[in-house]
This record gives structure tokens, C-alpha cells and sequence, in this order.
């Protein structure tokens, strides 16, 4: 009896063979649709056939994504291929852009970030985002990080609040460098002391997912280095989307790697799978630099 009939007698279907399927047919098979594994188990966040336009510019098209927990997903592909603009979807900073229109479904934890109960400003508290230029406020080192704590009521008194500045700056790297002199503008940081009080001005109001936006572009190596060292750390409590446009970063520092194209998101893999062995004839041309 061959095995097809036993499991058939078992009250089973078929097994099926693995279909070996040449590139071409994989990628004629998928059509629009994004091809790898676009959508994971434990999805923090979750968005489904998410179109954006500004005014006639449609941006981004029919995108579905998961974040996993404590998953990092680098965002990767050429300039203009709408990775900001998906990642400014995560926590609807695209309301503030008055031409841009977002349909499709986005949820945080279950939750329509959409709906018009979730609060905007409530929603970024949850989903903190960084800048490509790090964007301290013009005050200390110690008002930028107290900020969002303040404004959200997290700290009941001055001990509280020190506490939770001291514990931000510490778990974005830069306690030690600054510890004395709090008071001091924090726009008097290097650049990437900067940035590191940027991520600790986010962490200050405890988020859930924090949203980076090529957030060493503007830092030489060293600073890069620590940069890419904290999101590893940071990663242990937040769930992190990274646009990058370096691909040894996104290969350094993230788990899965998500492949725009013109607004579309062309592929979604494993970081090592998209790196090695791309599924995706676009994905492969742009990461042997053949495009971009
Ligand atoms: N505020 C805006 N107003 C109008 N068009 C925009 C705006 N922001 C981005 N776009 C357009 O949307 C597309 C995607 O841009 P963007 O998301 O910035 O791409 P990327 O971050 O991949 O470089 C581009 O065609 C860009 O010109
Ligand atoms: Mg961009």
C-alpha cells in the first residue's frame, strides 16, 4: 500500500508534493500579491491593504504587513518607494499631512488605530517614532526627556519624574555621558548623542513600538554602531520598524526585512532569506545593486 492510500484509509487528504515551481512562475503566480511571509503569528501590529494617497499621488498600494512582538522589521527599498509613508501610518502621523488619505486597516494589538475612539496623540505615546535628524527640543537634556511624561501625567512628583528620566537616558545608552549635566541643552549633544536622547525621549512614555526613520543617515560610524547596539537592546521591550538604507544594517539589525518597490510591497522575509536568497526578481536586483 503506498502512503497516499494509508493516509487515505486514515480518514486523510492526499499529501501533496512540494511543487518545484521555477522563479519565474513564482513571481507570474503573485501577480500584485507580496510574495514571502508578510504576516507572522504574534503580530503586534497589524496592517491590512493599506493604500495612501497625497492628493493624485498614490503612495503607497494595497500593503499588508505584520510587526511582530519584539520583532525588528527593517523597511527597505529605493527613495520614493513610500517606506516613510507606511511607517507614518503606524501612528497616523500622515493626519497631519493634509493631502494624504490612508484607507485599508491598521491595529495595534487588536485595536483599529483608525477609529475615531484611539486618540492621536494617545496613539504616539504608544507608537514613538525617531527622525532621520535627531530633533531635540530646544531645552536641557532633562526637559526633553521629562516632556512626554509630563504631558501624559506619568509622573505623580519630582522623584517620579527623575526616576523616569534617569531610567530612559540609561536604557538609551546615554546616562553615563550625561549624568552631570542634565541642565545643559540637549541640543549641545554630538549628533549621535542626539539621536540616543531622542530614543530615550521616546521611551520616557513607555511605547509599545518605536518607528525609525533611517535614524543613523546623518551619524558617522561610531555613532552608528551604538545606534544599531541599542535597538538590539531595545528590542527585548518594544517592537521596532526600521527604514534604512543600508542593507549591512538592515542585515545587522533586523529579523525580517520588508522590499518596497513604486508604493508596493514587493517581498517579506526572514532577513536572512531575503538577503541570500531572494524569491522576488525586483528584491534581487535591488540587493545586488543592480537598482536603487
Ligand atoms: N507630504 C507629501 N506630499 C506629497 N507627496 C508626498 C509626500 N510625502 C511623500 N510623498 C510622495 O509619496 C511617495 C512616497 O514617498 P516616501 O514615503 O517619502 O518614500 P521613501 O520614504 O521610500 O523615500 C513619493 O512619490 C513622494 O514624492
Ligand atoms: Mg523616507
Amino acid at each position: 500500500m503506498d502512503e497516499a492510500t494509508a493516509d487515505q484509509q486514515d480518514g486523510e487528504a492526499p499529501r501533496q508534493q512540494p511543487a518545484r515551481v521555477s522563479r519565474a512562475e513564482r513571481i507570474a503566480e503573485a501577480g500584485d500579491r507580496t510574495v514571502g511571509t508578510p504576516t507572522c503569528e504574534d503580530a503586534h501590529m497589524s496592517a491590512r491593504g493599506v493604500d495612501v494617497w497625497y492628493g493624485d499621488i498614490h503612495a503607497i498600494r494595497d500593503v499588508t504587513l505584520d510587526i511582530g512582538r519584539n520583532e525588528v522589521v527593517a523597511l527597505i527599498g529605493p527613495s520614493g518607494c513610500g517606506k516613510s509613508t507606511f511607517l507614518r501610518c503606524l501612528n497616523r502621523m500622515n493626519d497631519s499631512i493634509e493631502s494624504a488619505r490612508v484607507t485599508g486597516q491598521i491595529r495595534l494589538d487588536g485595536q483599529d488605530i483608525y477609529s475615531r475612539e484611539l486618540d492621536p496623540v494617545a496613539l504616539r505615546a504608544r507608537v514613538g517614532m525617531v527622525f532621520q535628524k535627531p530633533n531635540p527640543f530646544p531645552k536641557s537634556i532633562y526637559d526633553n526627556v521629562a516632556y512626554g511624561p509630563r504631558i501624559h501625567g506619568l509622573a505623580a512628583n519630582r522623584a517620579e519624574l527623575d526616576d523616569i528620566v534617569h531610567t530612559s537616558l540609561d536604557r538609551a545608552g546615554l546616562l553615563k555621558e550625561v549624568r552631570d549635566r542634565l541642565e545643559e541643552p540637549g541640543t549641545g549633544l554630538s549628533g549621535g548623542q542626539q539621536q540616543r536622547l531622542c530614543i530615550a525621549r521616546t521611551i520616557a512614555v513607555n511605547p509599545e513600538v518605536i518607528l525609525m526613520d533611517e535614524p543613523c543617515s546623518a551619524l558617522d560610524p561610531i555613532a552608528t554602531a551604538r545606534i544599531e547596539d541599542l535597538i538590539d537592546e531595545l528590542s527585548n521591550n518594544y517592537s521596532i520598524v526600521i527604514v534604512t538604507h543600508s542593507m549591512q544594517q538592515a542585515a545587522r539589525v533586523s529579523q525580517r526585512v520588508a522590499y518596497f518597490h513604486l508604493g508596493k510591497l514587493v517581498e517579506v522575509d526572514e532577513t536572512d532569506r531575503i538577503f541570500t536568497n531572494p524569491q522576488h526578481k525586483l528584491t534581487e536586483d535591488y540587493i545586488t545593486g543592480r537598482f536603487g
